[in-house]
């Protein structure tokens, strides 16, 4: 006797008609024609589930803010910090957690039920990490929420930087940040990843920062986060977010640094919305792209996830909290539109990113939790072909978002009446 059972069911692994069993919030059957009964049946009709979306890179106390206290005029990373540090003085908890709240729905509705979100700790008041604090307790029923402390502003170079990213710390944030490219010195930024990463392993944390997130070649913190991580025994709890200078970097001295990443197990979290928008801005033409190596990391070894980064706040004018509309965007700009390719970038939206997360038993196999959305398409090169409607979203077994089919109602001479987007407008449909 199951809780549910999702019946005729296209895995995200590519195998197809399966019945996925739920008994107390976790998958107990993967099996073709389940016979047993169920309290509660969901007819997939030989669409994709997948695990819920992962986003392993966000700003959650930025969302939505877009418009406040100004408009973004010139569309650069640097304005969007100097507008955001005119919003931060002025916004209140109360905004924060209202912004935050919808933003979350929007996730669940999306199918997204796993974010870490940079909390910006520039400011001494810390409204923004006592905000999300309480956020993540209160979407904790449905979003599993990380939370990372963030120096905006810079580790050295905002005033108390340091000890405001501790007392964030101190706070219940888990996770620690940093920006050694935003320092004033390149020697600022390496002290920077020094000191953040020592704090991490004093304090049994991991590490998640945005690394070199410049159009300039020669910015190689990176190699110094890779160099901390091995000291310090941290392989595998260390992310470096953007990466976008290695776009940029010498092939030979690339060579040599991927292979310091492999050996040190860093997390790569490129974010391919905000780098194709954001890198390449002081270029005339040829205008560089940005987006960090994608390829050559994932060739190397390394796990790659995607983030999406923003979503309406000062650097990002658009988003909608879809992790498939950051795997099309991530297709393009590396230009892996293989097959294979595409289930790999799909990886980076799913499986990926719960490894960067540290999260436990996440995935669509046995024993994990049923933590799960059906899409109105038949796998996952369809899925982010079309970013499709989420049917269903399951978190521990329970369906916490469901939304019709789009079907389309034609009226043209000799032609079907109706066309479902996630099955008839295929390249093979059946
Ligand atoms: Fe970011």
């Amino acid at each position: 006797m199951f809780d549910m059972i999702i019946r005729n069911a296209n895995l995200s692994s590519g195998e197809t008609g399966f019945d996925i069993g739920i008994t107390k919030g976790k998958i107990t059957a993967i099996e073709k024609n389940l016979t047993s009964e169920c309290g509660q049946e969901i007819d997939a009709t030989g669409r994709l589930v997948s695990p819920a979306f992962c986003d392993p890179h966000f700003h959650m106390d930025a969302t939505l803010s877009l418009g406040k206290p100004r408009m973004n005029m010139s569309g650069t990373l640097l304005e969007g910090i100097t507008l955001w540090g005119e919003l931060r003085p002025i916004v209140t908890k109360e905004e924060l957690v209202e912004r935050a709240l919808r933003y979350c729905d929007l996730a669940v509705s999306q199918g997204l039920l796993f974010i870490r979100s940079h909390v910006d700790t520039s400011d001494p008041r810390l409204v923004t990490a006592e905000a999300m604090l309480e956020v993540r307790e209160r979407v904790a029923p449905y979003i599993d929420l990380q939370l990372v402390a963030f120096p905006q502003d810079g580790y050295y170079r905002a005033p108390d930087g340091a000890k405001a990213l501790e007392k964030a710390l101190d706070m219940g944030i888990e996770i620690v940040g940093g920006i050694p490219h935003f320092e004033r010195t390149m020697e600022d930024g390496r002290r920077s990843v020094e000191a953040l990463c020592r704090i991490a392993a004093d304090r049994g944390l991991m590490v998640d920062m945005h690394c070199d997130e410049t159009d300039d070649p020669m910015s190689r913190h990176i190699e110094t986060l890779t160099a901390e991580t091995v000291r310090h025994g941290l392989q595998g709890r260390v992310s470096g977010s953007h990466l976008t200078s290695m776009h940029s970097m010498d092939n030979y001295y690339v060579s040599k640094l991927i292979a310091l990443m492999a050996e040190a197990e860093i997390n790569a979290i490129p974010n391919p919305l905000i780098n194709i928008m954001l890198q390449g801005r002081h270029d005339t033409f040829p205008k560089r792209r940005g987006l960090t190596r994608v390829r050559e990391l994932i060739e190397a070894g390394i796990n790659v996830s995607f983030g999406q980064d923003c979503t309406m706040d000062p650097w990002y004018s658009m988003g909608s909290a879809d992790m498939l509309e950051v795997a099309h965007m991530g297709v393009h700009v590396s230009q892996m539109g293989g097959v294979d390719e595409k289930k790999k970038l799909f990886d980076a939206i799913t499986i990926n990113s719960a490894k960067t997360m540290g999260l436990e038993n996440y995935g669509l196999t046995f024993g994990s939790n049923a933590d799960l959305v059906v899409l109105q398409a038949a796998d996952v090169v369809e899925a982010i072909r079309l970013k499709p409607t989420r049917l269903y979203v399951l978190k521990a077994g329970e369906i916490v978002s469901s939304s019709p089919a789009r079907i389309a109602t034609l009226t043209l001479p000799d032609r079907p009446a109706s066309i479902d987007m996630g099955r008839d407008y295929m390249p093979c449909a059946e």
